[in-house]
Order: C-alpha cells, then sequence, then structure tokens
C-alpha cells in the first residue's frame, strides 16, 4: 500500500509542489503510524519553501507544522496510545500528507468530540498566543494590549484568549477585516490608513501595558513607544534570512539595556518544551470543549490540494486559518 504527501522540491512558487506516493511501512520501535485528519497551513510552511527563513531544511522535504489524527498502527514499545486514538503533534515538517511517522513521546491525546479542524489550530497558534499571553507576559484582568497582525492565525487566537482574560485590546488590521476584532471586544486601528502610535498615545496617555508582534522588527521602536513604563514587548515573527536574525538578535539586546524601563522579549515554539506544549494544550482542549474558545476557519481544503491553501493564505486576504482536512471532513 502507499500514501500520499506534498513536497517542495526547490525553493520558490508553488510550481515547486508536488504530490508523491510513499510506501505505508510499518511502523519502527517506538513509532505510532497517524493517518492526518487536519493539518493547518502557516506561515512557516510557506517561509521555508519560499527560503525566508535564517535555518532551511534541505530540499525535497514535506511542509505542515502541525498535525490531528488518528492512530492507525503502533510499533513495538509503544505503550501511550492505542489504534483508533486521536492525537495531535507540533511537526514542524512533515504534516501535509495522509499518514505521518511520529515517536510516541511527540503525541498530545485529543478529545475526540472536538472537530479536528478546529481543535489542530490549538497545536500552533492558540498555543503561540496562549504561552505568549500567560507565561512570557503574564497578563492579568484590564491590562491593556495591542496586537500587531491581529486578523491573522495568531492574533486572532490572541484576540479571543485576550476577551477570556479580560484584556482591553487594540489590534492592527485592514479596514476589511475590522469587524472580526470588534466581534472580539478589540479596537481596531487600519495601520494602512492610521498611525497607531498616534492613535494609542491619545487614548491612553499612561502608556499601555503590552505589545505582541509576530510581524518585522520595523515595528520594535513604534510598539516601544506605546509602552508604559515597565511594559513590555513580545516579539514572536520569524526573521527572514541569517542577517535580519543577527539584526534582530542584536536590537533585542540593545533596546533591552536602554534605561527606559521598557523591556524586549522574544517567544518561539522551537525553544519551548514538549512538556509544556502538552500542558497548554490540554488548558485549550477544554476551552474548546466548553465553547470558551472558537477557531476561526477561513477556508477548508483537501490536504492533496494543499497548494490551494497556500496561495490562499499568502494573497493576505484570510481572516483567520486555513485547514488541509481528509475528504470526509470538507
Ligand atoms: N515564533 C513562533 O513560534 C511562531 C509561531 C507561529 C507563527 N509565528 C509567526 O507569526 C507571524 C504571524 O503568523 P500568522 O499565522 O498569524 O500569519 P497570518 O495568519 O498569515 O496573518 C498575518 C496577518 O498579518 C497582517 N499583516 C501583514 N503584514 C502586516 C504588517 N506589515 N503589519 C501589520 N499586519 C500585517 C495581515 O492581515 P491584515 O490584512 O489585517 O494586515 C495578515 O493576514 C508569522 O511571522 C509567523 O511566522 C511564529
Amino acid at each position: 500500500m502507499t500514501y500520499k504527501s506534498i513536497v517542495v522540491t526547490k525553493r520558490g512558487g508553488l510550481d515547486a509542489l508536488q504530490i508523491i506516493d510513499n510506501e505505508l511501512r510499518d511502523p519502527l520501535v517506538g513509532e505510532v503510524r497517524i493517518r492526518i485528519l487536519a493539518t493547518p497551513v502557516c506561515q512557516d510552511d510557506i517561509a521555508v519553501r519560499v527560503g525566508n527563513r535564517p535555518f532551511l531544511a534541505k530540499v525535497p522535504f514535506v511542509p505542515g507544522y502541525s498535525i490531528l489524527g488518528v492512530v492507525n498502527a503502533i510499533g513495538e514499545g509503544v505503550t501511550n496510545v492505542v489504534t483508533g486514538d486521536f492525537v495531535a503533534a507540533l511537526t514542524n515538517f512533515g504534516g501535509h500528507a495522509e499518514y505521518i511517522f511520529l515517536a510516541e513521546d511527540q503525541l498530545v491525546k485529543v478529545p475526540s468530540n472536538l472537530d479536528p479542524a478546529e481543535a489542530v489550530v490549538l497545536i500552533l497558534n492558540f498555543l503561540v498566543a496562549y504561552q505568549i499571553l500567560h507565561q512570557v507576559a503574564g497578563v492579568k484582568p484590564g491590562d491593556r494590549v495591542l496586537i500587531i497582525g491581529a486578523s491573522g492565525g495568531v492574533g486572532t487566537a490572541f484576540l479571543q484568549l485576550g476577551k477570556l482574560a479580560s484584556l482591553k485590546m487594540y489590534g492592527l488590521a485592514s479596514a476589511s477585516k475590522r469587524s472580526t476584532l470588534t466581534q472580539l471586544d478589540a479596537i481596531p486601528i487600519d495601520y494602512h490608513t492610521q498611525d497607531f502610535v498616534e492613535v494609542i498615545q491619545q487614548s491612553e496617555p499612561d502608556g499601555i501595558d503590552f505589545v505582541f508582534n509576530g510581524m518585522g522588527d520595523d515595528y520594535f521602536e513604534r510598539g516601544l513607544a506605546v509602552l508604559r513604563r515597565g511594559g513590555a514587548f513580545v516579539h514572536y515573527g520569524g526573521p527572514e534570512s541569517f542577517l535580519r536574525f543577527l539584526l534582530l538578535a542584536g536590537k533585542l539586546i540593545l533596546y533591552n539595556l536602554l534605561p527606559n524601563g521598557k523591556s524586549i522579549k522574544g517567544y518561539g515554539t522551537h525553544r519551548g518544551a514538549t512538556s509544556s506544549f502538552k500542558r497548554d494544550w490540554g488548558i485549550l482542549f477544554k476551552l474548546l470543549e466548553d465553547g470558551k474558545i472558537k477557531p476561526i476557519i477561513a477556508e477548508k481544503f483537501p490536504i492533496l490540494e494543499a497548494a490551494k491553501g497556500y496561495a490562499l493564505l499568502e494573497s493576505g486576504q484570510v481572516i483567520g486559518n486555513v485547514v488541509l482536512v481528509t475528504p470526509e471532513l470538507l
């Protein structure tokens, strides 16, 4: 038997993609074979294909940063999951395929009553927003925050979790995405036509508590300008090249040396521990089960039509998330 996966064969555009057949082998010792039900498309899937990251996987590779699926076979020595369990994982690569083979310690069990397309969005985008809010920033009710990139996958996760945490939220978004922000009780600022520093300084003359930035480091200066003394700017955007990575590191050090009482912190899942992810995924699954959060799914595509999902995310028109699913979930 075989299964299909999406392969990036060279750096570049959508023409770099191919669908290939792989042998559906038995799992190795300690390994779990998973039939993938849902796998989102994220900015890093695109950046690694195009070549916009300082450290790049060699081609050919299968993109796909996170997955949710059903255990289809287990290797010798696997004790924590059985065939038929619903599981998810942060994979970084390999998710845009019909099947994936993962070590059992990478997996988190997922309540089977959750919608796979919604639950899989918790594995990266909601995890990032949750950990930044509650571990890096340590927000408390009433804190005033600015979310840069508020209409995207991570941004809308910040809005839902920020609303739950009773934050006063400002969000940068294009005018066409304004209503999503207002529905989630955020104050939208159209950064194309408005100077957000002016807007925030007018309504918050003492400054705000936190800025969350998934875009470039060119937001550092303006973000710091709207913070109060003691406030923090949290950056989680991926640098586009090795040079930008060095510049980013230099800026982080430099701005933290300035005697202005403001700090810049960095966050990246590649630096996090799987144990802390598993703890927070458990919290997020419960919030989804209880109806306290509901990931926004802009569009679903069949896994093997991943190129359509990449094209849509690359268009910049998406509000929320694009998720690839098995045909029965469409
Ligand atoms: N460090 C980590 O572990 C980690 C994990 C996940 C994601 N990320 C990073 O987080 C960033 C956002 O990811 P995402 O999945 O939320 O992306 P996304 O879903 O594509 O959303 C990004 C949104 O940002 C807005 N935007 C684009 N350029 C902007 C600019 N110059 N200023 C302000 N807003 C801008 C666009 O909406 P508008 O039309 O409203 O402007 C766009 O839809 C990416 O850089 C990604 O690499 C990092």
